[in-house]
């Protein structure tokens, strides 16, 4: 089988690295990729916005399958473009429609979902400009933290964690009145603050059925101990210490299952990955968002602990059979360690040559690329989360060590990470 991934990060270089790994041969193009994905594939210059360009190439090249990575293009609508085009509608599709991206691209549509089918989550309200004196006055009697959030996609900035009135109030005529984000923050959800311990759980559904992926928990604020700036994500631990089978019960039954049987329930055409990220207050799990796409880098800990052959589970998905597979992990923690450009989350440099990654893979390592570009025979750095270190181990603490000692092999200019991945659980 043909296959059109779309993206370029550590997401769909692991993705590629376990597709090129199934008994059925896919021939794997990868857009635009990076130089890890060119390892398992064929990169292909398209822009993930050109849909009539993703369209010739899917014409010229008989592609028979789209696996599309990141949010935008599903957000934008790419699948019904597909299903809506008589050159493509035949090309199996891996992401949710338009509509059933708002899952992810609207946080009004995601809580009002969640109200409808009575799935856990912070209590909230809605306002724009047309309720705006309604919202101040509501924010002002509001309990402490107040958390805003842009309703739609923010770069993963839209969400605010305000410890006071006035600040909130400030963000919130920003948002509203001065377009902070944009159209994204037209309309801002308000959020009761709840304190617990996250996690992301990772569901893969033909819109009837769905799998359990395994559980992953990532690390998102640059500096160690969880200070500085919100990243990407700097790495990510599989499976969560503190997860415990009950609770994983608790939320197959609260959550994954009435989230599958809503999607089902109104109809909304969705075959691709459920990505759940939860708060766990006290032992309850609480939804905090929705993404219509698998995380990054929560897939380079998800996949490596997979076992199963992943082009089944795609074909499986677009054929509606998904309840004839079973989900086998491996035991073992996986961990991985994003190594970044000096400056990230701000400003930084690229164009760096990366050396060592040639001594880097053994059994128990795998670097997944992100933002790296080969230049004639070397590598360079092309962003701010350049790649990371997936490594299995015993424990935790075991699979840090050992992706940090393969990260010690590697070396560019500013080169960062964080060296307490998983800290917590030492
Ligand atoms: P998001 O962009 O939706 O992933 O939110 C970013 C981060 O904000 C989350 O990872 C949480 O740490 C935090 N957050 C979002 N909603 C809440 C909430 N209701 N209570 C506490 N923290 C939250
Ligand atoms: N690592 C968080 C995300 O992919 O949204």
């Amino acid at each position: 089988m043909k296959i059109l991934l779309l993206g370029s990060g550590g997401r769909e270089h692991a993705i590629a690295w376990k597709l090129k790994q199934s008994p059925l041969k896919p021939v794997i193009f990868i857009a635009p990729g990076n130089a890890g994905t060119a390892e398992c594939g064929q990169n292909v210059s398209l822009s993930l916005s050109n849909f009539e360009a993703i369209k010739a190439f899917c014409v010229k090249e008989e592609i028979e399958m789209v696996v599309v990575g990141p949010e935008e293009p599903l957000v934008k609508g790419i699948v019904d473009f597909f299903r809506d085009d008589e050159a493509l509608s035949h090309i199996y599709m891996i992401g949710p429609s338009q509509f059933g991206a708002q899952l992810e691209g609207s946080k009004a549509f995601a809580k009002a979902f969640m109200g409808r089918h009575n799935i856990p989550t912070a209590g909230y309200r809605e306002f724009d400009a047309s309720n705006y004196e309604e919202g101040v006055h509501y924010l002002n009697h509001h309990s402490l933290p107040i958390v805003l959030k842009a309703d739609g996609l923010a770069a993963g900035k839209g969400v605010i964690i305000c410890q006071n009135h006035v600040e909130a109030i400030a963000e919130f005529e920003l948002m509203i009145q001065r377009n902070k984000f944009g159209e994204a923050s037209k309309t801002v959800v308000v959020e009761e603050f709840l304190d617990g311990i996250e996690l992301s759980v990772f569901v893969m559904t033909d819109g009837k059925n769905y799998v359990v992926l395994p559980e992953a928990k990532d690390y998102k604020r640059i500096g160690e101990g969880d200070k500085g700036l919100n990243t990407g994500g700097m790495g990510a631990v599989s499976p969560v210490p503190f997860v415990d089978d009950d609770f994983l019960a608790l939320v197959e039954e609260q959550i994954i299952r009435p989230t599958i049987e809503g999607i089902q329930k109104e109809n909304i055409e969705y075959k691709g990955f459920v990505f759940i990220g939860l708060i766990k207050v006290n032992e309850e799990p609480f939804v905090i968002e929705y993404n219509c796409r698998m995380g990054d880098p929560e897939t380079e800990v998800v996949l490596p602990r997979l076992k199963n052959d992943l082009m089944e589970i795609f074909i499986a998905t677009a054929q509606g059979r998904l309840n004839e597979i079973k989900i086998e992990c491996d035991e073992r923690y996986a961990c991985t360690v994003m190594a970044v450009s000096g400056g990230y989350p701000g400003e930084y440099e690229k164009g760096f040559e990366i050396e060592g990654l040639e001594t880097a893979n053994d059994d128990e390592s795998i670097v997944f690329h992100a933002a790296t570009r080969k230049a004639y025979d070397t590598v360079i750095t092309n962003g701010g989360r350049v790649f990371c270190v997936t490594s299995f181990g015993d424990s935790v603490v075991d699979a840090v060590a050992k992706s940090k000692k393969v990260l010690s092999r590697i070396s560019f200019e500013n080169m960062y990470f964080r060296g307490d991945i998983g800290y917590e659980f030492a």
